[in-house]
């Protein structure tokens, strides 16, 4: 499935919180949203989803305002895991993840072994094959997080709209889990904060920053020093080791020199503070 965003706006007040967006994923694209914390990628993915209507422009799917399509049609073609997704406490793993199921199914369709099938391939999938009947008050952050994807997974959806996807998840899981998103080849829109996880999975980078589009494309166009240094404030060094892109960031604040003045080697030392 294809997603067509054309210059979408969301405000709160007079405050523009996504201004004018204008982005598309291809079928089988990942492509991933990249920018500070508050420029508007929860805002802009909501949006995406179909969730929260924009005050301007469109969002398209194959085409069709994603505003004239049915509630329960989306719910069949698009999964959203939000950044912070909520489950009832008093489910299991289990029953959680079958809560995916929900859009396919109907008094002609009911729950059928096939269902159960897709639940245990996802709960595999997700490496949760184990959890299927803790309760889920008793589940750790990075347990629920891969219960939400494999949630996701079962409503087999065209395209998957994941918001920070590897919150809470431990390194392991967190590959783990953008190998199986691309893996899948749906299209998948998602907002990563790891410049890393971006630019090793990703087939495309929207870039936002004071919510706008600042720039989009291959990792290696997008994420420059320079571009590195405008969206983030930090210096990175980028890399290629083993024809691996890898992002290095600078640990030290940069020293400033005052105009007209030069401080000699001791002084310049004396300024670096070490930010950890
Ligand atoms: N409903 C809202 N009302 C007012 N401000 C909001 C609302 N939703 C988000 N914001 C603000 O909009 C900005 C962008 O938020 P968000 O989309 O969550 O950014 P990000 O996901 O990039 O961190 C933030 O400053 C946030 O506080
Ligand atoms: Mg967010």
């Amino acid at each position: 499935m294809r997603i067509d965003a054309r210059q979408v706006s969301w405000a709160s007040g007079t405050t523009k919180i996504v201004d004018e967006v204008s982005l598309s994923a291809a079928s089988g694209e990942f492509l991933g949203i990249i920018g500070p914390n508050g420029s508007g990628k929860t805002t802009l993915i909501s949006m995406l989803a179909g969730l929260r209507r924009p005050k301007g422009g469109t969002v398209e799917l194959d085409g069709a305002d994603i505003a004239s399509i049915a509630r329960r049609d989306l719910a069949a073609r698009v999964a959203l895991v939000e950044q912070q997704a909520e489950t009832s406490e008093r489910l299991t793993a289990r029953q959680a993840v079958e809560l995916g199921r929900t859009p396919h199914l109907g008094f002609f369709d009911p729950w059928s072994g096939a269902d159960d099938r897709i639940v245990d391939e996802a709960l595999e999938a997700v490496d949760m094959a184990a959890f299927g009947s803790r309760s889920w008050h008793t589940l750790s952050g990075g347990e629920r997080q891969r219960l939400h994807i494999a949630r996701a997974l079962v409503q087999q959806p065209q395209l998957l709209i994941l918001d920070e996807p590897t919150n809470h998840l431990d390194i392991g899981h967190q590959i783990g889990l953008l190998r199986l998103v691309r893996r899948l080849q749906l299209t998948v829109v998602a907002a990563l904060h790891d410049l890393n996880h971006a630019a090793l999975f990703c087939d495309r980078i929207a870039v936002m920053k004071h919510g706008r589009l600042v720039a989009i494309g291959a990792p290696d166009e997008v994420l420059t020093p320079d571009l590195i240094r405008d969206v983030f404030e930090v210096d990175a060094r980028v890399e290629t080791i083993d024809g691996q892109m890898s992002i290095r960031f600078a640990v030290e604040e940069r020293v400033t020199e005052r105009p007209g003045t030069r401080p000699d080697a001791d002084q310049a030392v004396g300024c670096l503070v070490l930010r950890r």
